[in-house]
């Protein structure tokens, strides 16, 4: 079974006010993600790729359409049934600034998923451990941990998203440019470190990104966006 099933999804956004019309920002989008897989989805700027994003991980309600995440249809989801399914999916956006507490250091940001029990119950020792052991997966210094995200660049920063992520331990990532707004020479360390991390963890993802050169490095298959609609569907890649 495949971990995501996507049928005819359409999000539109109603604009205008005296004459109402359409902004069709995903058009009938059908795909599906292998378990384990990466997919590539990648398409000019505006061609609806982080609407896609939003609503797989129901941040947005869909127009219509049908989202399957290990064979559950997420659009029929209460409120609470989708709360509990959260944790299973997880996204990382274009600026890791957005997804930190500025207030919070960044060890306390990495231990939250452990301190708000999603791993389960586990001693205040035992998750002060598997903190130090993310840090080190994500590459940063256990003198990292008592700094804040500002005191950080963005590239460390992008790697306490990570730490947090797999603290949290999702089966799914949607990661939408995630080197965007990153130096180009540190873009190729977090685009190594997420390949490395996808493997040992075997997650699945889909991998969002405006640049062919950086979806083609990163994914088993990739779907290609234009208008609302996926035009194309490439397999081999070389
Ligand atoms: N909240 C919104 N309200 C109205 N239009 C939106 C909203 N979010 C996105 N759009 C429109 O939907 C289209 C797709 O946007 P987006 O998914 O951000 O594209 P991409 O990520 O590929 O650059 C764009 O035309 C955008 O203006
Ligand atoms: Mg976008």
């Amino acid at each position: 079974m495949h971990l995501i099933e996507v049928l005819d999804l359409k999000k539109h956004y109603a604009s205008g006010f005296i004459n109402r019309q359409y902004t069709k920002a995903i058009d009938g989008a059908s795909f599906h993600i292998e378990r384990g897989e990466t997919l590539g989805l990648v398409g000019e700027s505006g061609c609806g790729k982080t609407t896609v994003g939003r609503l797989l991980l129901r941040l947005i309600e869909p127009t219509s359409g049908n989202i399957f995440f290990d064979g559950t249809d997420i659009t029929k989801l209460s409120r609470r049934e989708m709360r509990t399914l959260r944790p299973r999916m997880q996204m990382i956006f274009q600026d890791p600034e957005s997804s930190l507490d500025p207030r919070m250091r960044i060890g306390e940001s990495i231990a939250e998923p452990f301190r708000l029990g999603l791993r389960g119950n586990i001693s205040r020792n035992e998750w002060r451990r598997k903190v130090l052991e993310l840090i080190d997966i994500v590459g940063l210094n256990p003198e990292h941990l008592n700094r804040f995200p500002y005191q950080l660049s963005g590239g460390q920063n992008q790697r306490v998203v990570l730490a947090r992520i797999l603290a949290i331990n999702p089966e799914f990532i949607v990661a939408d440019e995630p080197t965007a707004s990153l130096d180009v020479s540190v873009q190729a360390q977090i685009l190594r470190l997420m390949m490395d991390l996808k493997s040992e963890f075997g997650l699945t993802m889909l991998f969002i990104s405006h640049d062919m050169e950086v979806v083609r490095h990163m994914s088993d298959r990739i779907a290609v966006m234009e208008k609302g609609r996926i035009i194309d569907s490439i397999k081999d890649i070389c």
